[in-house]
């Protein structure tokens, strides 16, 4: 029987609230199925414990992390803490300290989700973006001169290596072909005519070597123009760091909301532990009210499962929370429900349990 360890960040705000419902629902999978076993340990690491401790998580974090099978995260930031501070040093401490250079987040419309572009299906969004996540323009390279002076100055570089390109490239490409989809580079090579314009030219490069992908290339600002008036021209996409952090959150309000918005962070050696988080952040206007929707939350452990190697329950996950969209009976407000975050665990197991 495989047996998984999960290291479980809670983390702030309606981060505990989501995330308990994933375990819920990732436990309740174990049970039926019987080939696989989880256990979870917490760790209380996040704004509340800097409040208490001076720092977000204990110095040697990434030491205790390094050997559980995945991380599973919910949401850290709080009014009060710094969000440079909150985001730096904890979750970017964690996606560079384990090389996690890979951040997956499907853009993709379930049936029964509600979208705002009129006259679009769910054939029409279904798209996985590939955001770089160790480098870019969230390199964290900088400095902040002459403070309170006439002569301040901030400067912040972004950085792009052959070698942080050529990897998410290659993913990408990889992820097309296996997939048999087209590949669309997200990039602003007009304007920044460093790092866009080599980021372009890797991409053209390491193209030669899929001559059966099919491929296009769009400025930023196109892309975002695309993403709303016609998202049925994407499939596989590649972007930046900050790119891609922007555009899928605009990805997130086009298939549903940030409630259904889901991402993980890999690092496709295995070297080290990856790690699955809804990408929506800590929410300070709804916690503590049971309101929020841990939808995102569940289809996080449904990227965890694929990434572990049961892709037929990461499926029939996706499949559930699909149905519960469609039936309409056990939703959260912000998609039009009257439910409770507690409920909707138990509402998707069920359907599980029925199909
Ligand atoms: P946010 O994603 O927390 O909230 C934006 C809006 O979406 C809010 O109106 C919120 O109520 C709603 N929302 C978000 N998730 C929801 C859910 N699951 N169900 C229902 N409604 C949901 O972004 P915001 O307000 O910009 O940031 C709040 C805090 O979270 C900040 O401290 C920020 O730094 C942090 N943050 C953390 C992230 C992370 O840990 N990965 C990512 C983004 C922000
Ligand atoms: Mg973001």
């Amino acid at each position: 029987m495989k047996y998984f360890d999960i290291a479980v960040i809670a983390g702030d705000g309606i981060g505990p609230e989501v995330i308990a419902e994933g375990k819920k629902v990732f436990s309740g999978i174990a049970q039926m199925d019987g080939g696989f076993s989880v256990s979870f340990e917490d760790f209380p690491w996040g704004c509340e414990y800097y409040l208490k401790t001076g720092e977000m998580m204990p110095e040697d974090g990434l030491d205790r992390l390094k050997d559980f099978d995945a991380i599973y995260l919910g949401a850290v930031g709080y009014p009060g803490v710094p969000d440079h501070i909150s985001l730096g040093d904890l979750l970017l401490r964690i996606r560079r300290g384990f090389d996690e250079y890979i951040n997956l987040r499907p853009v993709r419309l379930l049936k029964g989700a509600p979208c705002p572009l009129a006259d679009v299906s769910a054939d029409d969004i279904n798209m996985i973006v590939v955001r770089e996540n160790s480098e870019g323009e969230y390199a964290n390279v900088g400095a902040h001169l002459y403070t309170g002076t006439e002569r301040e100055v901030a400067l912040q570089t972004s950085v792009f290596s052959r070698h942080g390109c050529e990897r998410v490239i290659r993913y990408a490409y990889e992820l097309a072909r296996r997939e048999k989809r087209s590949l669309t580079s997200i990039s602003k090579g007009n304007a920044l005519r460093y790092s866009m314009v080599f980021w372009d030219e890797i991409f053209a490069e390491i193209g030669k070597e899929y001559p059966d992908v099919e491929i296009h290339s769009l400025l930023v600002d196109a892309a975002s123009m695309f993403f709303v008036k016609d998202p049925g021209r994407f499939e596989i996409v590649v972007t930046s760091n900050l790119f891609g952090d922007i555009l899928t959150d605009l990805g997130a309000a086009i298939a549903g909301g940030m409630g259904l918005a889901a991402g993980a962070n890999l690092n496709p050696e295995r070297k080290y532990p990856s790690m699955f988080e809804p990408i929506h952040g800590s929410a300070p206007d709804i916690a503590g009210q049971g309101i929020a929707n841990p939808l995102a939350s569940i289809w996080s452990v449904s990227q965890m499962l694929e990434f572990l190697g049961e892709p037929v329950w990461a499926e029939r996950l996706l499949t559930a929370i699909e149905t519960l969209l469609v039936e309409r009976r056990t939703l959260t407000p912000d998609l039009g429900g009257h439910a409770k975050t507690a409920e909707i665990g138990d509402a998707v197991l069920e359907i599980l349990r029925n199909r």
